[in-house]
């Protein structure tokens, strides 16, 4: 297991995100503040390895209706849970790396923490 910090803890405020390439040659990490609490994201879409973590953040889209229906009203929840690919927009789970359209694929996570002023993200080797 390699540490690697990060950031300070008050580089990345909630709502905000660092991404980071530790090592030359290696897939960068995506370290997003989600609410206050920290979650750390391989930088490379399982799809088809686009910059995932430089997506767009957004929210669980639900439909009362299908979207087809004359009444259909879209509603966003856990805005800026949801990480989406600026490839193909395929959208992410923050906190579990699960893709929302098919839960069979998921992006790579790391364990991160806070020590002292230091936000440490643990990679395996
Ligand atoms: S590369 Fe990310 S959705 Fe296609």
């Amino acid at each position: 297991m390699t540490r690697v910090v990060i950031a300070k803890v008050w580089e990345i405020p909630p709502g905000d995100r660092k991404i980071v390439v530790p090592f030359r040659g290696r897939a960068g990490i995506g370290v997003f503040n989600v609410n206050g609490e920290l979650y750390a994201l391989r930088n490379i879409c399982p799809h088809k390895r686009g910059p995932l973590c430089t997506g767009e953040l957004t929210g669980r889209i639900d439909a009362a209706a299908p979207p087809s229906a004359r009444q259909a009203e879209l509603t966003v929840e856990g805005d800026g849970e949801v990480l989406r690919c600026p490839w193909h927009q395929w959208p992410f789970e923050i906190a579990t790396g699960r893709c929302l359209v098919d839960p069979d694929v998921r992006v790579k996570t790391y364990p991160v923490h806070v020590d002292g002023n230091d936000i440490v993200v643990n990679l395996d080797d």
